[in-house]
């Protein structure tokens, strides 16, 4: 059992996979390179995960959107793709490695014209961006510790009714007071208890794999 799933048995996951859109060759190429990096591909969200986000992108007719933490490239791959042509993807990471990988991917899949790169520390990509409400979706999947202050900075860059998703919020179960092991367990902790009572957003928590939280700007 990964972490994507820990809430789910084996038979259940399989299941819920066998009765969602099949991943293509771009997606099952991506997840096999991506796996032979090592430990490091369980980074990766989970393909359900993948399949919801360009579900969502879609059904909120997204054009301009933003990731924090590209890695190789999944979940801007599944966002990109629920882009309308001429939507905008901006993807934030630090790794010049993994996200030359994505780029490939990206260019199989032909939408590396909606997506633009900036490798640097994310706060620092979210500070340099005008003040404007001008993304419909955020997905941040970065350092754990760093979302405070991602979602801070996002807010007044997201327009009304704009969603951020959080990514990893369940920590694999590590958030339940007394399970916490590390500095990113307890951050997520204090998040998640102050987004549930933050009055700028509507805010639901799903167990989707390692747990989503969903924060719409009122
Ligand atoms: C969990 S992975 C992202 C997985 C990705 N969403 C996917 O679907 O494959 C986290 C990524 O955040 C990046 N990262 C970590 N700290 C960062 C920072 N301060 N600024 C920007 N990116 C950062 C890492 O380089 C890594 O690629």
């Amino acid at each position: 059992m990964t972490p994507k799933s820990f809430l789910l048995t084996d038979e259940v996951h399989r299941y819920l996979l066998d009765h969602t859109d099949p991943i293509d060759a771009v997606q099952r190429d991506l997840i096999d390179e991506t796996a032979a990096l090592g430990g490091i591909s369980s980074m990766q969200i989970a393909p359900e995960q993948g399949a919801f986000m360009t579900m969502l992108t879609r059904l909120m007719s997204v054009t301009s959107a933003i990731e924090i933490g590209t890695f190789t490239g999944y979940s801007a791959l599944a966002i990109a793709r629920g882009l309308p042509p001429g939507g905008t993807l901006l993807c934030c990471d630090v790794s010049p490695e993994w996200t030359d990988i994505a780029k490939r991917y990206w260019d199989r899949a032909g939408v590396s014209d909606r997506i633009e790169l900036r490798l640097g520390p994310a706060l620092e990509t979210l500070q340099s961006l005008p003040q404007d409400p001008a993304y419909d979706l955020a997905f941040v999947d970065a350092d754990k510790t760093g979302y405070p202050a991602y979602v801070q900075e996002l807010y007044p860059r997201l327009r009304t009714n704009g969603l951020v998703i959080l990514d990893n919020v369940l920590r694999g179960g590590q958030v339940i007071p007394g399970h916490e092991t590390n500095d990113e367990d307890r951050s997520m902790q204090g998040l998640n208890h102050a987004l549930a009572v933050d009055q700028r957003f509507d805010t639901v928590l799903l167990p989707l794999a390692d747990g989503l939280t969903f924060l719409r700007k009122r």
